[in-house]
């Protein structure tokens, strides 16, 4: 039986009269290629997070594929992913035609341990791919560090990480180049879509070549030269264009995920039984969704379920999905975090009664004193 009034979801994608509007205008102008409305949201984008270039692509996962071939990876080439991601990260290298290599978990942050990934290092590793699940940041200064010493490139995973900071500077724009997703349940979405951040020149138009069948420049057919391979990967004007009206509403969303991550934290931080997962949120961490662990989460997901209220539990670790099977025991911190891993309802749009109402039901799961 149902006992609150309204269901509440972890995620909720939301869209306005502001992308109507302008999805009209393209619809108006007739181009509903990749065209100046994605030239522009490439470029508030590379604005708003400070780097050079920004390279609009169909998704986060095509954004990675990318990124690996720009880098020149590829048969014969070993990359370093964290065991804890969703597993697009690992499928990006294996379409990539190199080998990703598995290690172990930071058990503080979920993230890439930088100690598992120095051991994991071989003469075939060409580079690491860290990710920043829920918009925490990987430890990005020793990670850096290691691959220098190896002379590795490094491909930051920032799908669920836009405009969260590390030491004032945003996620994603550490490496030779970082990635975006735009999926539904991103800060920002355009139904689907990615982005590769980057500073470098020449890896800027590599990579527009690699995204558009291997053409420098998109001429009429007749007159295009194409010198290499490439794809088809473009984010079209409609897409764009509701990426535009998304990025304006972008600082209240990230206020309001901020203000979200202190409630759980006020609610719920005295629970014996239940860790929230720290933010940082005076250094910039933008906690994308917050992100809990329960020996019972199982059981509290499913309570929770009977209350209205979803949760959703993390990924199973990717050496537990059969396309990149190994044994538990290289992999303990992942596999014993993962399965008690799971984020609260983390939508911009919950509101604060909302939010209370989730804490309240997890003290009731508890045993706990309502707030
Ligand atoms: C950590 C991580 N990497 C990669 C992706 C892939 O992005 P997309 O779904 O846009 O291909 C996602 C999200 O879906 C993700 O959460």
């Amino acid at each position: 039986m149902s006992l609150t009034s309204k269901r509440i979801d972890w995620w909720e994608p939301q869209v306005g009269e502001e992308e109507r509007e302008l999805l009209i205008q393209v619809l108006d102008s007739n181009f509903l290629n990749d065209g100046e409305y994605t030239t522009q949201f490439e470029q508030k984008l590379a604005h708003l997070l400070g780097c050079k270039h920004v390279v609009a692509v169909t998704s986060g996962t095509s954004a990675l594929f990318l990124a690996l071939k720009a880098c020149g990876i590829g048969p014969g080439d070993e990359v370093i992913v964290p065991d804890i991601t969703f597993i697009a990260t690992a499928n990006a290298v294996t379409m990539a035609g190199a080998q990703p290599v598995l290690v172990d978990v930071d058990p503080n942050t979920l993230n890439l341990s930088p100690a598992e990934f120095k051991k994991a290092i071989t003469p075939k590793t060409k580079a690491v791919i860290p990710v920043h699940i829920s918009g925490r940041p990987a430890d990005m200064p020793n990670i850096l560090e290691i691959a220098e010493n190896h002379n590795l490139k490094v491909i930051e995973d920032a799908a669920e990480a836009l405009l969260s900071k590390l030491n004032g500077k945003c996620l994603g724009t550490f490496g030779q180049a970082g990635i975006l997703s735009f999926s539904p349940n991103k800060t920002i979405t355009t139904g689907q879509g990615g982005a590769i951040l980057l500073d470098d020149d020449s890896l800027e138009v590599r990579l527009r070549e690699l995204k558009d069948q291997g053409r420098p420049v998109r001429g009429t057919g007749g007159n295009d030269i194409h010198d290499q391979i490439g794809y088809n990967f473009k984010l079209t004007n409609l897409q764009a264009a509701i990426g535009i009206a998304q990025l304006d509403k972008l600082t209240a969303r990230t206020e309001r995920m901020k203000q979200t991550c202190m409630m759980y934290t006020e609610g719920l931080s005295d629970l014996e039984e239940l860790t929230l997962l720290p933010f940082q949120l005076e250094k910039g961490e933008i906690p994308q969704w917050v992100d809990a662990l329960t020996q019972r989460r199982d059981e509290l997901v499913e309570y929770l379920q009977t209350c209205d209220i979803v949760c959703r539990r993390f990924w199973f670790p990717l050496h537990a999905h059969k396309p990149y099977q190994l044994p538990d025991d290289a992999f303990t911190n992942s596999t014993h975090l993962s399965a008690k891993a799971f984020w609260l309802p983390s939508s911009f749009s919950l509101t604060n009664a909302d939010i209370e109402q989730v804490c309240n039901q997890i003290r009731k799961f508890f045993g706990k004193n309502q707030i």
